[in-house]
């Protein structure tokens, strides 16, 4: 297969996480970059080898040759950046969270629609292997229903996010900052990924910072078939980045659940199985199965993936719509 010429705009931290990994894919080459400043411009184009480099997005926008677009700008970014890319004609792979509500969701599908292109939520976490593994054990039965999610994803504390000047994407409102969005989507994904449909009752409470956005929150969710969720995420506490799944016939925890290194399954009668994923002894940081299953649907025409549709980035964003006015947060510009 001929690899798939990536574009890639917002050269922060995760474009460098997620170019070290297209680096080694053999479906897909990094083929140009853009940013707001020339000079890190040259220097990631360098790094990474990419062919060519615009100090505009819109310029990377038209380049011809560019088959698909990765977006790795601040999510309140990420609705004005998909829709310039897709109506140049360009398919769109959208870090989390696509758009920041479901009117800018909306808007982008919309776009993807009508200009014919592939468009996708990089919600990375679910093309790890140990992912499809949990979702087999979820849909087959193996350890009977599912009975209860529990996933965590904090950092920080409430000392730095009281620190006066405190200013950095997570904390900014006017960015879309906040735990929720960042974090939680994760969580929410995670459940969404697990049960197949959003939960049927939810209630959330956060503890807010200084600049307005949520530090720490945690969700309840409850499902008509007897099943229950509890979810946290944070930018001011440090806590697990795991996931435990409670099934009938036995618990499966999985560590880094938002990239799933490692999944400990434990048996009704107390046996233990370990499944590792071989990626992190290969210095990857996973980002390569999504590159991959993208770099597939590119080749084979599709224009939303089969695994991580439109339908369910609509289901989650609508589950963190509810969770944010649950708790009151609501950006200047909604
Ligand atoms: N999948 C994951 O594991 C993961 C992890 C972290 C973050 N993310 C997602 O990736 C996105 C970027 O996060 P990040 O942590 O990489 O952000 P970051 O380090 O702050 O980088 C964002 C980049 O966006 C560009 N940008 C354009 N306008 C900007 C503005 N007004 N303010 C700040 N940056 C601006 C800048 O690139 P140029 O100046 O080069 O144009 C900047 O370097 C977020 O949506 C986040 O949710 C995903």
């Amino acid at each position: 297969m001929e690899k798939v010429k990536f574009g890639v705009i917002g050269l922060g931290r995760i474009a460098h996480e997620f170019c070290n990994d297209l680096l080694r894919s053999d479906k897909a080459m990094l083929y140009a970059v853009a940013s707001n400043s020339e000079d890190r411009g040259k220097e990631f184009a360098e790094k990474y080898g990419a062919k060519k480099v615009y100090s505009s997005y819109e310029e990377l926008a038209k380049d011809s040759d560019v088959e698909i677009i990765y977006i790795a700008t601040p999510h309140v970014f990420h609705k004005e950046n998909a829709i310039l890319c897709m109506e140049n004609g360009k398919s769109v792979l959208c870090e989390k969270p696509a758009g920041i509500n479901k009117q800018e969701l909306t808007e982008m599908i919309n776009c993807a629609k009508k200009n014919d292109v592939f468009f996708m939520e990089g919600m990375w976490t679910r093309f790890f292997p140990i992912s499809s593994q949990i979702k087999k054990i979820a849909e087959t039965g193996e350890l009977g229903k599912v009975r209860h999610i529990e996933a965590d994803f904090g950092f920080g504390s409430w000392e730095d996010a009281e620190a006066e000047g405190r200013s950095a994407r997570h904390f900014e409102p006017n960015l879309a900052g906040g735990a929720i969005l960042d974090l939680g989507v994760y969580s929410v994904a995670f459940a969404s990924w697990l049960k197949g449909k959003s939960p049927d009752r939810i209630a959330a409470f956060a503890d807010m910072t200084k600049t307005g956005v949520d530090g720490n929150t945690v969700c309840a969710f409850q499902y008509d078939d007897r099943t229950t969720a509890l979810l946290q995420c944070s930018i001011c506490v440090n806590t697990s980045i795991q996931a435990r799944i409670y099934f009938e016939r036995g618990r499966a925890e999985i560590n880094t659940f938002i990239k799933p290194d490692l999944m400990k399954i434990i048996y009704a009668d107390g046996k233990e199985e370990i499944i590792t994923d071989e990626y992190a002894s290969k210095g990857l940081r996973g980002f390569i199965y999504e590159i991959d299953h993208v770099s597939e649907c590119i080749r084979n025409g599709l224009k939303m993936s089969p695994i991580h549709s439109w339908d369910e980035s609509m289901e989650i964003i609508k589950t963190l719509d509810e969770i944010r006015s649950q708790v009151g947060l609501k950006y200047p510009f909604e």
